[in-house]
């Protein structure tokens, strides 16, 4: 396994993460009962795994590894999606304020509360398709084997220290559920190291 196999198999996570908050938006525009505590769930993983587990493998340990290439082309992409990971982990703050206003009975803001949300998943697919397509191709041809191989241990460790066995274990139980209520596809997040 090569360390942009392991981002990509947690970018197919995020897609069945990203659905389910989609639906829950739509389900919010037609002003539905939500399930908060599946959306706490799904909050929780995008904080937690999203933010403070792969966007830290990206920035702590791909990104500047990619930057020692010195090209120009690559310094502007990574730091466009460096900027990109600022600006999603504002609006999931936003999100998450707006889904406790909601909680508490102010439905009447759901129009901005709806926009916000399928905001966020756009910018999210759009970062996504960036790194799959562009950024990952060409890590894997100008990092040696033995960086990769390193730089995957040190995934390892890092994921180690931000995510506990029994919340790994509460993600796939998620993602699992998730995907059976969808026609995603299916979850590939690394799970107990
Ligand atoms: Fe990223
Ligand atoms: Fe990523």
């Amino acid at each position: 396994m090569s360390p942009t196999f392991e981002l990509k198999s947690e970018h197919r996570s995020m897609s069945i993460i990203l659905d389910a908050l989609e639906k829950a938006a739509l389900e919010m525009q037609q002003r539905k009962n939500l399930d908060f505590l599946r959306l706490s769930q799904i909050v929780e993983f995008l904080w937690i795994y999203n933010d403070g587990c792969h966007h830290e493998k990206e920035e702590q340990f791909l990104f500047p590894a990619m930057l020692e290439c010195g090209s120009q082309w690559t310094a502007d992409t990574i730091c466009s999606l460096s900027e990109e990971h600022a600006s999603l982990r504002e609006h999931l703050r936003g999100i998450e304020n707006k889904l406790r206003e909601y909680q508490q009975g102010q439905r009447y803001i759901q129009v901005g509360q709806t926009s916000f949300i399928l905001e966020y998943i756009k910018l999210q697919k759009k970062h996504i398709e960036i790194e799959n397509t562009l950024l990952f191709p060409l890590s894997e041809k100008i990092l040696s084997p033995f960086r990769q191989e390193s730089m995957l241990l040190s995934f390892k460790n890092l994921e180690g220290n931000k995510v506990d066995h029994v919340k790994h274990l509460e993600f796939f139980i998620l993602l699992s559920n998730l995907y059976t209520e969808s026609s995603a596809v299916e979850p590939t997040i690394s799970f107990f190291y």
